[in-house]
């Protein structure tokens, strides 16, 4: 079963962190000096993905900018002796395919994946969402895409979440469990009342999808109610018309870096694993004395500027 397409939703407008977002793609916040987009490519590429597919919007120019070849800049590099700062992104770009979707309206996950669904052909693909960093002994999509390969169907990636949290994800149903990291589902919902949770298992951004995925979308789109229309709601809808889904509790630490409290957890995180900084940040964390506040908040602002 060959997959080797990724759709990469990264239309969204980043609310949770204005300002940063106003102009910038939030998808390219930086961990250490790589965005978080090429952390989504490599673990695509580590996986067995050559064909990415990202659904973009205004002001995400930067994405694509980042995923081509930049001529001067490379030359200059090279004539330096120092063509290896750019050999990672350089490595992607040889090896991999990128193409752009643009999503004109926000109107949610599931929308943003159909607007992209001339891209696939009677396939499985696979989605990664970038608000979302798996990092780990494994890449999160290979381990996901081992599992489709095995029981020929789709598979969701899982890990479990207090029972307090389940209402800010995708939480599954489980039908049967066949592994302790396996399970096959009867349904899954999106960020449901605790009480009403099926499970404490949250979908945590990685899915290996059947392309009927899209007959499912195309018939909320037409038939669903008029809200967001949401990749859960189709994935449950297949399920409903005897796809087989399964979830897989995907190894390695998943960071949620679609908020500044996330994403700060993720650039310590990655921070501290890193040979080179690990030591220093260690120390620096052990050290550090907070007693001064940032000059520049906006309640100092306004007060100076009165
Ligand atoms: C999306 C999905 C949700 C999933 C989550 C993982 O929600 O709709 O099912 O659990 O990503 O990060 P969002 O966080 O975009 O609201």
């Amino acid at each position: 079963m060959e997959i080797v397409k990724a759709i990469i939703p990264a239309a969204g407008l980043g609310t949770s962190f204005l300002p940063y977002t106003k102009a910038m793609p939030k998808e390219m916040m930086p961990l250490l000096n790589k965005p978080a987009m090429q952390y989504i490519a490599e673990e695509g590429l580590l996986s067995g993905i050559t064909n990415f597919l990202i659904v973009t919007s205004k002001s995400k120019q930067a994405i694509a900018d980042h995923f081509d070849a930049a001529g001067t800049l490379e030359a200059l590099l090279k004539e330096r002796n120092k063509s290896e700062l750019l050999s990672s992104i350089e490595k992607l770009v040889r090896l991999a395919q990128f193409s752009y979707i643009r999503q004109s309206e926000p109107l949610g996950l599931g929308h943003a994946i159909w607007t992209a669904r001339h891209t696939i052909n009677k396939e499985y693909f696979t989605v990664a969402l970038p608000d979302d960093i798996i990092v780990g002994k494994q890449p999160a999509l290979a381990q996901l895409i081992r599992i489709a390969r095995q029981e020929k169907a789709s598979v969701i990636a899982v890990q479990e979440v207090p029972a307090e949290k389940v209402s800010s994800y995708g939480i599954v149903s489980i039908k049967k469990q066949i592994t302790p990291s396996l399970f096959q589902l009867s349904s899954v919902v999106e960020k449901p009342n605790p009480k009403d949770a099926p499970s404490n298992l949250a979908i945590v951004g990685r899915y290996v999808l059947s392309h009927k995925i899209f007959n499912s979308l195309d018939w909320i789109t037409t038939y669903g109610a008029s809200r967001e229309l949401e990749l859960t709601d189709a994935i449950a809808h297949m399920m409903q018309h005897n796809e087989r889904v399964f979830a897989y509790k995907v190894q390695g630490t998943r960071y949620d870096i679609g908020n500044p409290l996330g994403w700060i957890k993720a650039v310590i995180g990655t921070a501290l694993q890193d040979p080179e900084y690990g030591p220093v940040i260690r120390k620096f964390l052990n050290e550090l004395q907070v007693s001064d506040s940032l000059i520049y908040t906006s309640a100092k602002l306004t007060e100076n500027c009165l």
